[in-house]
């Protein structure tokens, strides 16, 4: 376990590299899990979720061999059981992208219940309703006894399956089990987010036959076989461009964010110029720098599915709005209670106010250092980005969830001038790896 120290105020300046995403990386290995043959994956973010599903995945049957940094060579033909009930499943949420890939191989999984959350209910009832349309049964709620998932079917059979909420979960399990099923799955109102369009890549190019991906309609034409034997390379993460290019922010720097795609930052970026910074792109970079005089002014946030303002920056932009002159708002619309971190944001100056889905901030505010807790991935990020920004020291206690999604995070942030070092050992507030 480890904590996170943080001397605050110095601007960040410099170049920053991005590493491969997160979410797509856990879909793809997953998606590994079916094929035929063996594949490469490269460009693998080395991140504690990573990890846990690469050991996962070998506790089935799965080769893992790490070819170079950040490449991986992936041999499921040995995969030999339907069951994944190793217990890590339960730590990492993406690990139900295995009952996708199961099914798909052995016409039936067995898993626990993934991770649970600590930013509301987070059900699987859509993953499990578009199996059932497919021919599976044991995908009713009643179904799942002593937190175990049992899913048969004798037959995947191809389905039009309407997704009621978007659910970028079950978009891609669904998109799984339909990869190999006799016929066309249709998937209606699908989420469209980078990652799974980087899934639906990653199957295609090893044999797969799925169009649409990225729009909200995505049909599937089943395929007897996943030959495999190919190289893929992750795309970029979103989110830990996003956050980097808030750190550049939040410290009035000036950072050149490396291996992004631009595209995929648009919802932040308009933000960003509307706040009053100064964005500049290229086909693969975004700079974010700042006029000495200028005043940042207030805005407002609607948290959406792609290509809608990502739920998984709204802690960190969130941090930002804290900057800005006058109320701002930043509205949640995602996630039933994703605010549990404003509390230790106050702790450290922030003036914030909850009602319902909304937060209200009242700016500018002088963040000062605190000793604040990680209390998921992305308000662990958002507690980084407040300290970067005040004055005196933070430190991050259950540092391990930012762990999970931030690539070499310490490191990347002295590399432009942050003055933060992770401190190994006893951890007051030390919460076990249990959410997402
Ligand atoms: C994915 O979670 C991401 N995780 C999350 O990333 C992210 O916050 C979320 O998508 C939204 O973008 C991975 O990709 C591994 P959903 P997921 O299904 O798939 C409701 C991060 O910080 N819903 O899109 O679990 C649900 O309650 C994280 O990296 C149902 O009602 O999210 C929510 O309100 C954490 N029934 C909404 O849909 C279902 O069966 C969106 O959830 C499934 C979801």
């Amino acid at each position: 376990m480890s904590r996170y120290r943080i001397e605050g105020g110095y601007k960040l300046q410099g170049d920053v590299s991005i590493s491969g995403s997160k979410n797509a990386v856990l879909g793809i290995l997953a998606a590994a899990m079916m094929l035929d043959g063996p594949c490469k994956i490269e460009n693998v973010p080395d991140i504690v979720d990573v990890q846990v599903m690469l050991e996962i995945c070998e506790t089935i049957g799965a080769k893992i061999t790490p070819a170079g940094e950040g490449i991986y060579e992936i041999d499921p033909t040995n995969i030999n059981t339907f069951e994944a009930t190793h217990p890590k499943v339960k730590n990492i949420r993406a690990s139900y992208y295995l009952l996708g890939a199961l099914l798909t191989r052995f016409r039936k999984a067995t898993m626990y219940m993934p991770g649970g959350c600590n930013f509301g209910t987070r059900p699987i009832d859509l993953h499990l309703k578009g199996f059932r349309k497919m021919g599976a049964s044991g995908t009713r709620a009643t179904d799942i006894r002593d937190g175990i998932i049992r899913i048969v079917a004798d037959e995947l059979v191809g389905a039009h399956i309407f997704l009621d909420v978007v659910s970028v979960g079950a978009t891609i399990n669904i998109m799984l089990a339909a990869t190999k099923a006799n016929g066309m799955t249709i998937i209606e109102n699908a989420a469209k987010e980078p990652h799974i369009v980087d899934v639906a890549n990653f199957l295609n190019s090893m044999g797969a036959n799925i169009k649409g991906a990225g729009t909200d309609t995505i049909r599937i034409k089943g395929v007897p076989v996943l030959p495999g034997g190919y190289s893929y390379s992750v795309i970029p993460d979103q989110i830990e461009a996003g956050t980097y290019m808030i750190a550049a922010a939040v410290t009035r720097g000036d950072v050149t964010i490396h291996n992004l795609i631009p595209k995929h930052m648009e919802p932040l970026t308009v933000k960003m110029l509307d706040m009053g910074y100064n964005i500049e792109q290229g086909d693969d970079w975004i700079r974010v720098s700042i006029d000495d005089d200028m005043e940042l002014e207030s805005t407002n946030f609607k948290t959406r599915p792609y290509p809608g303002f990502p739920t998984d920056l709204q802690p960190q932009a969130t941090v930002l709005l804290c900057l800005a002159n006058g109320m701002s708002r930043m509205h949640e619309n995602v996630w039933d209670n994703r605010f549990q971190y404003v509390p230790e944001l106050q702790s450290m100056g922030a003036s914030i106010s909850i009602i319902d889905r909304c937060a209200l901030v009242n700016g500018p505010c002088s963040f000062s250092g605190a000793s604040v807790t990680a209390l998921d991935l992305r308000a662990g990020a958002a507690m980084v980005l407040a300290g970067l920004a005040a004055s005196g020291v933070t430190t991050i206690s259950s540092a391990n969830r930012i762990d999970r999604g931030y690539e070499k995070i310490v490191e990347k942030l002295r590399g432009i001038g942050a003055h933060i070092e992770r401190i190994a050992g006893d951890d007051e507030h030390v919460v076990p790896i249990d959410d997402e």
